[in-house]
């Protein structure tokens, strides 16, 4: 059989990647972008050097020539396009004394409204980007977008709510205080390509709002999505404060880190190229770092679970974007008294999930990641090498960008995936006897994100939350481990990420504790009275915005 008719046959069966003539226009054609310019103090910079290649995850099938979908482009910036970016920054900054740092609360909110107004009127465009560059289905990148937008609503919300409670002054020993928080220099931003809109802004908008000055590095995928935005950075805020630059990590964000004129170092992505980058900061004191890193988190399923809501929540958590979530389910641990009715149910669910193209509202979809497909066959490969089995009808097959999601069973911990985060549609399972087991596997991982422990029995259940919320950020009772609603805290232990996220959470991780006191006396008393009276200081202040 010749390599294309092997290819038309799996499409046949596996996937089906549409032709030229298939491919929708607005996901296609109308979003070629070959971009040119990029943020810097205000302004929108033509770029004349050399481009990266954008490549969908969708393929077009030629007469059985399946290839990737060209995007476009976008600029590979150096180390003097970032230097020209981390001045602009330093320079809104100011050592602190810049307008938008020393700006009323009131006047920062009003910018972030604008903001939020000119990006909603891109919500279409930034959609479409999201389906074609990381192949998330339409309802989620849809959701991604709203979910973003709401976020940002949120954060304002917040902030008011921060701000009324600053705004009347406290007395202790005859001192008077105004505590408030406030900014803490220049921020490095750096998102996930899974979440390339929401992880990334919900570092950037409360890094911004708080009044620091932010360079962000878009991710490595779903770089195009930001494009449409750049207006909108450009003309809801001061120039400099907010500056987006492209290329690799090394020759951008990592020479910056490099001059120690970092003060905060938002990332979620790899651990790998967080500690590298951290490491360069030569002043790590003056460093804060917020950081979304690996996670490999097990559900647990005891012998009294309901299975068919443990075997719809499994699905959901390992299957969901294909398994491409930090909060994804990426280890499966069942009583062996369970396990085949648990077993032959995921299979036979997981066999009707639907697959196609993101534009086609799939659950599963092709994948962005160029290597993404071989490393998963190499897992997979590793596994049965060392006695487990595919479970699934066509379970692991790979079509060029699509990987057929694979049930591994019975997985151990000589096995790679046992071990490593895969980031992608395989579900290990390991059947267990005693609950030590996967106590143990939790206790000695590197990674302490979150858990899903299935099960009804109180007493049980109870013994075992009480351990398991000191492993871990969250443990989530008879569902899936996920990130939302994000009002509430986002973290995790060991390797797994640094400071906590949550709409309250991010305004005080980029910020500081900083105050105004003075002794009681006459002097003090008519100085004050003056400033906040005449409404002087946009600090000393006891307005507030309702
Ligand atoms: O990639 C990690 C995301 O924070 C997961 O968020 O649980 O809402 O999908 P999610």
């Amino acid at each position: 059989m010749t390599h294309n008719m092997e290819n038309q046959n799996k499409t046949n069966t596996i996937i089906k990647f549409p032709t030229a003539t298939e491919l929708p226009k607005e996901f296609s054609t109308d979003l070629i972008l070959e971009q040119k310019h990029y943020l810097v103090n205000g302004t929108l910079k033509e770029w004349k050097g050399l481009t990266e290649n954008v490549f969908s995850p969708v393929c077009i099938n030629n007469d059985g020539q399946i290839k990737r979908f060209r995007l476009g482009s976008y600029p590979l910036l150096g180390e003097k396009e970032s230097f020209e970016a981390h001045e602009a920054a330093l320079h809104a900054y100011n050592q602190g004394r810049g307008e938008w740092p020393t700006m009323s609360v009131k006047n920062r909110i009003s910018c972030m409204l604008k903001f939020v107004k000119l990006m909603k009127e891109q919500r279409a465009k930034v959609v479409a980007y999201l389906v074609m560059e990381i192949g998330k289905n339409l309802k989620d990148s849809e959701k991604e977008f709203d979910r973003t937008v709401e976020y940002i609503i949120d954060t304002i919300d917040a902030l008011k709510n921060l701000d009324r409670n600053a705004g009347r002054l406290q007395k202790e020993q005859g001192i008077y205080a105004q505590i408030r928080r406030g900014p803490l220099g220049v921020v490095a931003c750096m998102g996930p390509y899974n979440y390339p809109l929401n992880e990334t802004f919900a570092l950037l908008i409360p890094a911004l709002i708080m009044g620091n000055c932010v360079i962000f590095k878009p991710a490595k995928h779903g770089v195009l999505l930001i494009e449409p935005l750049l207006n909108a950075f450009k003309d809801s805020f001061p120039a400099g404060v907010i500056n987006v630059i492209y290329g690799h990590g090394k020759d951008t964000i990592g020479k910056l880190m490099e001059t120690g004129k970092i003060d905060v170092f938002g990332f979620i992505g790899g651990s790998k190229t967080a500690n590298i980058l951290k490491k360069s900061h030569p002043r790590p004191n003056r460093l804060r770092s917020v950081l979304g890193l690996e996670a490999k988190n097990p559900a647990i399923v005891l012998p009294n679970a309901d299975i068919d809501l443990a075997v719809d929540e499994c699905i959901m958590g390992s299957l969901s974007f294909n398994g491409q979530r930090c909060t994804a389910l990426k280890i499966l641990f069942v009583h062996h008294t369970i396990i085949n009715e648990f077993l032959e149910k995921f299979t036979s669910k997981m066999e009707k999930l639907s697959k196609g193209m993101p534009y086609e509202n799939v659950a599963i979809t092709p994948l962005p990641e160029f290597e993404k497909p071989e490393y998963l066959g190499e897992l997979i490969k590793d596994a049965i090498s060392k006695g487990a089995k595919v479970l699934n009808q066509n379970g692991g097959e790979i079509v060029e960008s699509f990987v057929n999601p694979a049930l591994l069973y019975p997985v151990n911990a000589t096995m790679r995936v046992y071990h490593e985060e895969q980031f992608g549609p395989v579900v290990p399972v390991v059947a267990f006897n005693e609950i030590e087991e996967p106590i143990s596997y939790m206790v000695e991982s590197n990674y302490g994100q979150q858990i899903s422990l299935f099960g009804k029995d109180s007493n049980q259940m109870s013994e075992l939350i009480d351990q398991l919320v000191n492993q871990v950020g969250r443990v989530n009772i008879n569902s899936q481990c996920q990130r939302g609603p994000d009002v509430y805290p986002f973290n995790g232990r060991k390797d797994s990420a640094e400071g906590t996220l949550s709409v309250g959470d991010a305004l005080r991780v980029f910020s500081i504790r900083t105050m105004v006191a003075f002794k009681e006396g006459e002097i003090n008393q008519k100085l004050t009275t003056d400033i906040l009276e005449n409404r002087k200081s946009n600090f000393l202040s006891t307005d507030y915005i309702l």
